[in-house]
C-alpha cells in the first residue's frame, strides 16, 4: 500500500511516499480501507518533534474508511462497514488499523468525507462548549482562529447555544466566514490589539471564556479579555508554545482559571466518544453543522497540505483523499 512515512523530524519535506505493507488487525484492532483522511494541526507539531514519536512514523490519526478486515475479539462490527475514527494508527495511508473501541460507525446520510472532516475538530468544539466551559445563553465566548477548522465549528455550536462569539482572524475573507458561522463580532488580530477590542465590545466587562489555539502570540491578552474568574481554554499552540508563566497573574487580572485540555480525556469513556460523536455526526447529518471542506490532496500530497495549513491559507477542514 501506499503510506505517507516520516524518518526523522523536520521541515515538510521529511514527509515521503512509501511502499509499505498492509498491516494485519491484532487483538481488538480492524484494518480499514482509507476513504478520507483528517489533516489536523497536531501532525505539525509530530513532524517538527515538538511532541515525540517513535521513527519511522506514519502521520495522521482521523479517517473515515470501509472495514476490510476484523482482528481477533472484535465483536460489534462485520467487514463492508462506514466507519471513522481519531485514533486510527497511521491515517495517512490507504489502509490502517484502528482499535475497534474507538471506531465509530458513519450514519447513512453522512459521506466519507464529511465523517473525516468533523471528528476531531467537531469533537473538540463539543467538549469545549459543552464540557470545559459549559457555555449557557446569554454568555460571551472570545474564540480564536474563528475561522480555522476548530474555530468555524466552535463558533456555530457557541451560537446555536446562544452565546455571544467574539472571533479573531487574519484576514478580511477569514472575517466573512467567521460571520457565516454566527460570530457577531470579528477581531483583525494582526492589526488590531485583540484585548483592547474585546474590552470595547463587552463594555469594559470582559467575556466568560477565551477558547484559545493560538498559544504563543494570543495568550498574555487572552488573559486580558476576561471576566473575574473567568476560563482561559488553552487548547493549542499554533503560533509556538507559550513560555513560562507566573500563577500570580491568575489573582491580578480577577481570580481567572486556566485548563490546557486535549480531546483525548474528554472521550476517555465508550459513553463519552458515542455521545460526542454521535451528536456531532447528526447535526452534519441534519444540516444542523455546516462543513467547510474547500481544500483536499491527493495522499501524495500530504507536504503541501501541511504547508498550507502552516502558512495559515486554510479555513476550515482540510482532507487527503488516497
Ligand atoms: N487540545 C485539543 O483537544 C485540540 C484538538 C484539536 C485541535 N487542537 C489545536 O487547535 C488548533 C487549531 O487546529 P485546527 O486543525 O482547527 O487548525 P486551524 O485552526 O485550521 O489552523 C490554525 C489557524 O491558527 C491561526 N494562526 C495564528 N497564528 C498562527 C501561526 N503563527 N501559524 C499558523 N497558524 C496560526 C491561523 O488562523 P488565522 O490566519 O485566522 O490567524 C490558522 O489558520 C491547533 O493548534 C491544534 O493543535 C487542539
Amino acid at each position: 500500500m501506499k503510506a505517507m512515512q516520516f524518518h526523522s523530524s523536520g521541515g515538510p519535506e521529511v514527509l515521503q511516499l512509501a511502499d509499505l505493507p498492509i498491516p494485519e488487525p491484532g487483538q481488538g484492532q480492524v484494518l480499514i480501507r482509507v476513504e478520507a483522511v483528517g489533516v489536523n494541526f497536531i501532525e505539525i507539531y509530530f513532524r517538527k518533534g515538538i511532541y515525540k514519536t517513535s521513527l519511522p512514523a506514519t502521520p495522521g490519526s482521523e479517517a473515515a474508511g470501509t472495514i476490510e478486515e476484523l482482528g481477533p475479539g472484535v465483536t460489534g462490527f462485520a467487514v463492508g462497514d462506514a466507519v471513522v475514527s481519531t485514533s486510527v494508527i497511521g491515517s495517512y495511508a490507504e489502509y490502517a488499523l484502528v482499535p475497534a473501541a474507538q471506531l465509530i460507525r458513519i450514519p447513512p446520510a453522512v459521506t466519507m468525507e464529511q465523517a473525516a472532516a468533523v471528528m476531531l475538530q467537531g469533537m473538540t468544539a463539543h467538549y469545549l462548549a459543552f464540557s470545559t466551559w459549559p457555555l449557557k445563553a446569554g454568555e460571551s465566548a472570545l474564540v480564536h482562529a474563528g475561522a480555522g477548522g476548530v474555530g468555524l465549528l466552535l463558533t456555530q455550536i457557541a451560537a446555536r447555544i446562544g452565546a455571544r462569539v467574539i472571533a479573531t482572524v487574519s484576514t478580511p475573507a477569514k472575517a466573512e466566514l467567521a460571520r457565516q458561522a454566527g460570530a457577531s463580532d470579528v477581531i483583525l488580530y494582526t492589526e488590531k490589539d485583540f484585548a483592547e477590542e474585546v474590552r470595547r465590545l463587552t463594555g469594559g466587562k470582559g467575556v466568560d471564556v477565551v477558547y484559545d489555539s493560538v498559544g504563543k502570540t494570543t495568550f498574555d491578552k487572552s488573559l486580558s479579555c476576561l471576566r473575574p474568574r473567568g476560563l482561559l481554554a488553552l487548547f493549542g499552540a499554533s503560533s509556538g508554545p507559550v513560555p513560562l508563566f507566573d500563577l500570580i497573574q491568575l489573582s491580578s487580572k480577577g481570580s481567572l482559571f486556566i485548563t490546557r485540555p486535549t480531546l483525548w480525556h474528554y472521550i476517555a469513556s465508550r459513553a463519552e466518544l458515542e455521545w460526542r460523536a454521535g451528536q456531532v455526526l447528526n447535526w452534519v447529518a441534519s444540516g444542523e453543522l455546516h462543513l467547510r471542506m474547500e481544500h483536499s490532496y491527493p495522499l501524495a500530497e500530504a507536504a503541501q497540505a501541511q504547508i498550507d495549513i502552516e502558512e495559515r491559507k486554510t479555513t476550515g477542514k482540510v482532507l487527503l483523499v488516497p
